[in-house]
């Protein structure tokens, strides 16, 4: 499946930790838009789509998640717990979020802004999609 779990450099000493995030380099792609997911509720399900072009990478800055994620052929299930890790998904990678705790902030860097033309909501026509082309 078109997605990598990515480890960063996580520059540790005795006052705490540092993550630095670089387009291009430990980020592997132009970093065109970043948002972040934090107070949701219990027993929330999020994402529920995939994209068309749409390139990104999840970090889980404070607690924990899981992710499903779905290339209409498998199915992966992930918990991002750390914030030196990041998930890279690809397009065509149906995903949705859930198990949120209480203090999770998931933020995500994008490859391009945000556009509603580029999403797949319905799960029906992403398997047809990625199945018949
Ligand atoms: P939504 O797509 O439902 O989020 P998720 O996939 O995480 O469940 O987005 C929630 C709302 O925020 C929706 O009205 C679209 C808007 N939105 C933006 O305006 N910009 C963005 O970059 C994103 C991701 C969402």
């Amino acid at each position: 499946m078109d997605i990598k779990l990515v480890q960063f450099q996580s520059h540790g000493d005795d006052r705490g930790s540092l993550v630095s995030l670089e387009e291009n380099k430990n980020i592997p792609f132009d970093i065109k838009r970043v948002y972040y997911i934090f107070d949701t509720k219990d027993k929330v399900t999020r994402g529920l789509h995939a994209h068309k072009k749409l390139k990104q990478l999840a970090i889980v800055l404070k607690g924990s998640c899981r992710f499903t994620l779905d290339d209409g052929k498998e199915k992966i299930e992930l918990l991002l717990d750390n914030p030196a890790q990041g998930l890279l998904i690809e397009s065509f990678i149906w995903r949705e979020m859930y198990d949120f705790s209480e203090d999770c902030v998931l933020m995500v860097l994008a490859d391009s802004i945000y556009d509603e033309n580029d999403y797949i909501r319905d799960y029906e026509e992403f398997l047809q999609v990625v199945n018949n082309g």
